[in-house]
């Protein structure tokens, strides 16, 4: 079975692994933080990266750093992962969901902007496949209302959008790097702090709410316990295997594209004949290949494909459901019609796509699609 997925340790990430193993310095805040967050913030114009346990964990602390009080409201897309809709909920918002756009599966900017009131305290958006949601829009939004701007950036690692690196838009940005993605140490993430105001709490929060990064760094002499934090600090294990993949960074986007491109160029002609759609890259976007997608004109169909393709020895796989008719939704009272996001939901599927998919491979998973007719 061609499985959806394969994250390949080519390079020196396990040696580096076995370097903080022999250095003793194997908890967080080492040398390969230090090395991983200088790569992260040089790919973001230099801005302040601090290594997460997950993207997760890195959305949470961003909404730490909201201080969000009852009542308030985070915007966030109906199609997305969870905890870009949890990680503001646990902080005490709620979520208020808009729909997303049918063609690039991007938070609708039109539909965000009639869900702002004096409530909102933020919007959170999500670069699916790393494709620029609009980012530039979404900044003049949140800019004109006063409130904050957070990219949950987990899928667009080095993407750009006119031409500005994805993540730099917002006042935070976060990254992934769990196992699914382009650059991966296994579980793991970041967050990219644009507001140079937010970085001094940021690192008391992420340091279980002491000030102990100020006591590394010599300038207190003993640290003590100053704000509501947690255990969010990344294992320089982790860490190290995730500077091994930075320093792939380029051959692996290279790897990908290619097998997208493959993909685009290869299904173009059977998808208009089936009525199915490839992702829309929009003029301003430079994505980073890390999803190729399809979207099935009905759900039927898209079941269907998953079944024809399981019979052909090919993974592929579904994505989100709609969040903002979830149970959580109904509970948190944020439940919302949101046609498109529904529409993904039902009818999206993904391809294998990973840097070690070998040419055969793809074949066989371009022979399976073109052999299914809807
Ligand atoms: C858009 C989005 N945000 C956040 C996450 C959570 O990432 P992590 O698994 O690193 O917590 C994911 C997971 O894939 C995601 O797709």
């Amino acid at each position: 079975m061609i499985p959806f997925n394969r994250a390949s340790f080519d390079g020196k990430e396990l040696s580096y692994l076995a370097t903080a193993v022999e250095g003793g310095h194997t908890a967080g805040n080492g040398p390969f933080t230090k090395q991983a967050e200088r790569m992260l913030s040089a790919m973001h114009g230099g801005a302040a990266t601090l290594l997460t346990t997950s993207c997760t964990h890195a959305l949470e602390l961003s909404a730490r750093l909201l201080d969000l009080q009852p009542g308030d409201e985070v915007i966030v897309p109906a199609y997305t992962f969870v905890t870009t809709a949890s990680a503001y909920a646990w902080n005490g918002a709620r979520p208020v969901f808009a729909d997303i756009r049918p063609d690039t599966m991007n938070i609708d900017v039109d539909d965000a902007r009639g869900l702002v009131t004096e409530r909102t305290k933020a919007i959170c958006i999500v670069h699916y496949a790393g494709i620029g949601a609009e980012p530039d829009a979404f900044a003049q939004l949140a800019d004109d209302h006063g409130i904050a701007l957070i990219e949950d950036n987990a899928h667009g690692l080095g993407a750009r959008y006119g031409g500005q690196t994805l993540g730099s838009f917002g006042a935070m940005s976060t990254l992934s790097f769990h196992e699914t993605k382009n650059i991966t140490c296994g579980e793991g993430g970041a967050l990219v702090i644009n507001d140079p105001a937010l970085l001094e709490r940021a690192e008391i929060l992420r340091e279980k709410g002491t000030d102990r990064s100020r006591f590394l760094r010599g300038q207190v002499d003993k640290y003590t316990w100053v704000d509501l934090g947690s255990s969010w600090v990344l294992s320089d294990l982790l860490a190290g295997v995730l500077v091994g993949q930075l320093e792939r960074f380029a051959e692996i986007q290279a790897a990908r594209m290619r097998i997208w491109e493959r993909y685009a160029d290869e299904l173009r002609g059977w998808a208009a004949a089936n009525d199915v759609r490839l992702p829309a890259i929009t003029p301003s976007a430079e994505h980073p290949a890390h999803m190729f997608f399809l979207v099935l004109p009905d759900d039927t169909a898209r079941d269907r494909y998953i079944q024809h393709m399981q019979r052909h020895g090919v993974m592929s796989v579904f994505h989100y459901q709609d969040l903002a008719t979830s149970a959580m939704a109904e509970r948190l009272g944020s439940v919302r019609e949101c046609p498109n996001a529904q529409a993904a939901a039902g009818r999206l599927v993904r391809l294998p796509l990973f840097a070690s998919l070998s040419t055969d491979e793809q074949s066989q998973v371009i022979e399976a699609t073109l052999g299914f007719a809807r």
